[in-house]
């Protein structure tokens, strides 16, 4: 399958489990000043979790434009030597406001998975919260799990790994993850699926204070699903990343793949391309301050390796070509906004 027949086919599942398929909001987060950028396919959801505001649609699915370089999630300095970090990702999601809650989201996650892409189910293990920090141990999920995994498949881990929260403050929740084991490469573990279970709204002073009704929350990345289902060890082997390697391979006169080094740096262009890209396309501007300080970084970091790379003129903007003809069907911003 294709990185777009892969986003298509999550959404498509979703739709016909009752749930509107609404567009990614922009990287720019409309009003929320807790926010640099999107950070989590729940950021334009945030008010309907809180109970401050109600739609026509109580179940929702996206496939929502993501940077995570600032505050809670920050993956910039991971990416270059790590195969599965990026700053921009797409994180595919379903969301259940005050609607269904574990049984249904464990069940979607499941089906979609195994029976959907068909993965091996005895290649996924998963986790619940172990209970830590006076928030009692996940039992629920703990229980709806062993209706598909052996008790040896599912891990019980601590705050770091199953509580999920988008920033300091707002709504949050113990979550479970699923793993994909491919026991080999860099990352013979991945993660692939979280399913947050929405409860809480944690103020400024810590405290948690029960959501008016229990929701759902999940993320996973396109890049990682694509990965795994199309049989790489890397998220920059797959037809996602490819085109943009190939391209910057064509300008350096380098291969991916042949050197280490050059690899790092071939991922640290691609990966800052996309990032670029997708915030100019959103009205982001390389600027001395706030959100157009941070893209102006990623662009020099970019630069600083296309350099590294022998790439002596400029560059960057060869790979709107390339992200405008991969991406411009799901993104269509990539060719409106392309000049
Ligand atoms: N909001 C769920 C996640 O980002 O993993």
């Amino acid at each position: 399958m294709t990185s777009n027949e892969i986003r298509r086919s999550f959404l498509e599942f979703f739709q016909k489990n009752g749930h509107r398929v609404v567009p990614s909001a922009p990287l720019v987060p409309g009003d929320d000043p807790t926010l640099l950028f999107t950070n989590a396919g729940m950021n334009q959801f945030k008010d309907l979790f809180l109970g401050r505001e109600k739609r026509d649609y109580t179940r929702a699915t996206t496939s929502q434009k993501v940077m995570r370089v600032s505050g809670k999630h920050n993956d910039l300095d991971n990416v270059g030597p790590s195969l599965r970090h990026h700053t921009f990702f797409e994180m595919l999601g379903n969301f259940s406001f005050g609607d269904y809650f574990k049984a249904e989201a464990i069940e979607f996650a499941w089906t979609m998975l195994t029976e959907v892409w068909k993965m091996p189910a005895d290649r996924l293990v998963v986790s619940v919260f172990k209970g830590e920090h006076g928030i009692p141990r996940d039992t629920e999920a703990y229980d709806i799990w062993r209706k598909f995994v052996p008790a040896e498949r599912i891990m019980e881990l601590g705050s770091e790994d199953n509580f999920w929260q988008m920033g300091d403050t707002g709504p949050c929740g113990r979550c479970s993850e699923i793993y994909y084991v491919r026991g080999t490469g860099m990352d013979p573990e991945i993660e692939v699926w979280n399913n947050v279970f929405m409860e809480f709204e944690r103020s400024a002073d810590g405290t948690l204070a029960p959501l008016p009704a229990p929701s759902i929350d999940t993320g996973m990345g396109l890049e990682r699903i694509t990965a795994v289902l199309q049989r790489k060890d890397s998220n920059y082997d797959t037809d996602l990343f490819m085109p943009l390697l190939t391209r910057i391979g064509e300008l350096a006169g380098a291969t991916y793949g042949a050197n280490p080094q050059t690899d790092i740096s071939m991922r640290v262009v691609a990966d800052h391309a996309r990032a670029t890209t997708f915030l100019i396309a959103d009205g982001v501007i390389p600027s001395n301050e706030w959100r157009g300080y941070v893209l102006r970084k990623i662009m020099r970091r970019a630069m600083r390796h296309g350099k590294m790379l022998g790439l002596g003129e400029p560059f960057l903007h060869e790979m709107v070509a390339v992200l405008a003809r991969e991406m411009g069907d799901a993104y269509p911003e990539l060719r409106t906004n392309r000049d």
